[in-house]
């Protein structure tokens, strides 16, 4: 049986100032229907688990939240952190609770800021990746990278793993230079890593044990107290001493090197929504190439009026109409209390503009 893990934190600064610390990215409908994005991550795991068996890390001002928008999950299924410590952490914890309920279970963990278009080939290529997890290997999904994007990691590929599909990954590189990943696109032998994995939970706490001996021995301290009268306590005393840090550097680079890493390269029309770019290339543009984000409205007034307005990606949701006339290439973004416009070539570039405004206080 699999254990579903999903990972709801990060702020994703580059979605502001519709991601907000209060109401992050993966509470937005950014889907393309009503659902957010994290209803679609839980929705897309019904085929291969059932709700018990499906688990929410998230922060503990986004607990309230995540619960009213997965109501069939038990609510203790929903692992509250006192504060981020960045995606290790968050898995460790969950994999060590489920490691108490069941020691050999395999866990996929799953990040929710993913869009995913075939559901049907997304369950098969995790399907594929539990027989490499069964093998111990630490699993994760590759795809096929398309541009030097140097927000991934990168999986260098070797032989198949038994008789396939999976393959050996020889080397993990998470986020590299821009010229590295330029090579490693042109050399043809590298995957994205979709930043999904699957695991036994045994192999996966005793790699974090070898090469994160802090962490492994923390959130073994909190996990014994899981469910427990002194669960918080411990939480709180041993949480803030956690290092900060993602899983890609903390295990899987290392991991790797040791020859203990696989993938399953998949081809199920993978997204990553970092920004408004790539939202705008991901959803369906009208035929002037204009993307309107977000539920449509359901009242007679249009959310968004366009004239002579070519390859913008508008966001409403202010309540209010957002008008744009010949204009072309532009992000427009309307929330109550802040308005962004930027070019969408530039989109990347909105997490400075969150910088700056912290700096101002
Ligand atoms: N609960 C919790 N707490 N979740 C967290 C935290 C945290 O402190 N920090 C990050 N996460 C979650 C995010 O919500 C997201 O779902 C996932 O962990 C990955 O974190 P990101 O911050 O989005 O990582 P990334 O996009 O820079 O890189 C990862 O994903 C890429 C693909 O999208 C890496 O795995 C890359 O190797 C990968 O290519
Ligand atoms: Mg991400």
């Amino acid at each position: 049986v699999l254990y579903g893990v999903v990972l709801a934190g990060g702020t994703g600064t580059r979605l502001w100032p519709l991601s907000r610390a209060g109401h992050p990215k993966f509470l937005h409908p950014l889907t393309g229907t009503d659902a957010s994005l994290l209803q679609a991550t839980v929705d897309r795991l019904d085929t291969l688990t059932s709700p018990d068996r499906i688990f929410v890390v998230t922060g503990v001002a986004h607990a309230a939240a995540v619960s009213r928008q997965l109501a069939a999950m038990p609510e203790e299924n929903v692992l509250v952190e006192p504060s981020p410590r960045d995606s290790c952490a968050a898995i460790a914890l969950a994999a060590a609770v489920i490691a108490r309920r069941d020691p050999e279970a395999i866990m996929g963990s799953f990040a929710s800021d993913h869009l995913i278009a075939d559901k049907q080939e997304f369950a098969d290529v995790i399907r594929r990746a539990v027989v490499g997890a069964r093998e111990g290997l630490l699993m994760t999904l590759g795809i096929t990278p398309t541009r030097p994007e140097t927000g991934y990691g990168y999986l260098q590929c070797g032989g198949p793993v038994g008789d396939g599909p999976a393959l050996r990954v020889e080397e993990f590189k998470e986020k590299p230079s821009y010229d590295v990943a330029e090579s490693y696109v042109k050399s043809g032998n590298y995957l994205w890593n979709a930043g999904m994995f699957v695991w036994r939970v045994d192999v996966f706490l005793a790699e974090l044990a070898r090469q994160q001996p802090q962490l492994a021995a923390g959130v073994s301290r909190i996990a014994a107290a899981w469910g427990a009268a002194e669960q918080e306590e411990v939480l709180g005393e041993v949480w803030p001493t956690l290092p900060r840090i993602s899983v890609d550097y903390a295990v899987m680079e290392g991991a790797a090197s040791a020859g203990r890493v696989g993938t399953v390269p998949g081809d199920f029309g993978w997204n990553d929504v970092g920004d408004f770019h790539t939202l705008g290339e991901v959803l369906t543009a009208d035929p002037a190439g204009n993307v309107v984000v977000g539920p449509g409205s359901d009242t007679e007034r249009p959310a968004v009026l366009l004239r002579d307005a070519e390859n913008l990606v508008v966001v409403p949701g202010s309540g209010r109409l957002v008008a744009a006339m010949g204009v072309r290439d532009l992000v427009i973004v309307d929330t109550a209390d802040a308005v962004l416009i930027c070019p969408r070539e530039r989109a990347q570039e909105v997490k400075h503009l969150v910088d700056q405004l912290k700096e101002l206080g």
